[in-house]
């Protein structure tokens, strides 16, 4: 155990150097004497569900990005709306997210073996990892110590970037969590696993300007594909799922940047990448590019997402469970 905590403490130091992460208040050995399976639980847990249900990791990569971006990683997107309040989950934004029940499973699990000690936003820090791990994904050490807000409110999910997002909105949306615009090029990526819904983007197929006709296309879309986008979607269909990688959106590789690259993102906001130079040379250069160098990006930027606007110490609470306050 002693080893353990020592390799972890040079492990916090090197990342500390290579990256200038210098996040005081999150540690990568916060459970080790509370609760010192935290992650093994969550990765078995984790692996249980993708091989019964694969189609949930991108759900849950998505729901730590939701999560981070509203009131911070403190788990208030798990949080149940009641009478009084409409809580972010049902807010237009999250009407599309899924996996709330895995997330559930697994707190059952920490529960059980360390009463009140883990919270559901370290939770879904671990499970968004390990949703990435196990799609043949980068890995990175979680920092840890995320405490649970008892707060979610439906309209503060106006913090969300939309999908019609140009470049100047996402830097702003980004910039306003202390994300850099590499932070945006490379976390936009997480696209690269997962679906969407056809109503998150068949304005640029059918009704970019509100003109509604078939030559009211978003410019930025290739041709071939939005002809290929219009045999699946209708304008107004709300419940057919598109992959957002075709071909490869169960694995966790370069292919977004080769999509984008070729003008076919599948959302305005991932087209919008190539509106920068700096953006457009990332996609580029990672169209084509080492794996191994996005991989160490996406990790970098997991890891500074992961710590925005964090809940510590005494703040906030241990949720017993993820989908109601205590
Ligand atoms: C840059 C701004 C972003 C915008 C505007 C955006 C928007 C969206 C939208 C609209 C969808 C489809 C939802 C649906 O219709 O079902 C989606 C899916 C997804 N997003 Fe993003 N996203 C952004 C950034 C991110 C980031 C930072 C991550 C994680 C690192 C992420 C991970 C995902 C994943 C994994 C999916 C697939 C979800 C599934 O399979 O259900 N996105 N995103």
């Amino acid at each position: 155990m002693a080893s353990r905590a020592l390799f972890l403490c040079s492990l916090q130091v090197a990342f500390v150097i290579l990256f200038g992460f210098a996040e005081a208040q999150l540690q990568l050995n916060f459970y080790s004497k509370t609760c010192p399976n935290v992650e093994d639980i969550v990765r078995k847990e984790m692996s249980e569900i993708l091989s019964i249900a694969p189609s949930l990791a991108g759900p849950i990569l998505r729901m730590h990005f939701h999560d981070c971006f509203v009131r911070g990683c403190d788990g208030s997107v798990l949080i149940d709306s009641t009478k009084n309040n409409t809580a972010e989950k049902d807010a237009p934004p999250n009407q599309t997210l899924r996996g709330f029940n895995a997330l559930e499973r697994i707190k059952r699990k920490l529960e059980k073996a360390c009463p009140d000690t883990v919270s559901c936003a370290d939770l879904l820090a671990i499970a968004a990892r390990d949703a990435v791990l196990l799609s043949k994904g980068p890995t990175w050490p979680v920092w840890l110590g995320r405490r649970d807000g008892r707060i979610s409110i439906a309209k503060e999910t106006k913090q969300l970037p939309p999908p019609t997002a140009n470049f100047t909105q996402l830097t702003q949306m980004f910039g306003a969590k202390r994300l850099s615009i590499k932070d945006l090029v490379v976390l936009s990526a997480g696209h690269t696993i997962g679906t969407s819904h056809c109503q998150s983007f068949s304005d640029r197929l059918y009704n970019f300007t509100g003109k509604v006709n078939l030559n009211d296309i978003d410019p930025l879309l290739d041709t071939q594909y939005i002809s290929r986008l219009r045999t699946r979607c209708t304008l107004t269909d709300n419940t057919t799922l598109v992959e957002m990688d075709p071909g490869s959106f169960k694995t966790f590789d370069t292919s977004y940047y080769k999509l984008v690259a070729k003008g076919r993102g599948l959302l305005h906001s991932d087209a919008s990448l190539l509106a920068n130079s700096f953006t457009k040379d990332y996609v580029f250069k990672h169209a084509n590019g080492l794996q191994s160098e996005f991989f160490q990006d996406f990790a970098a930027s997991m890891i500074n997402m992961g710590n925005v606007e964090v809940l510590t110490g005494n703040q906030g609470e241990i949720r017993k469970k993820c989908y109601v306050v205590n």
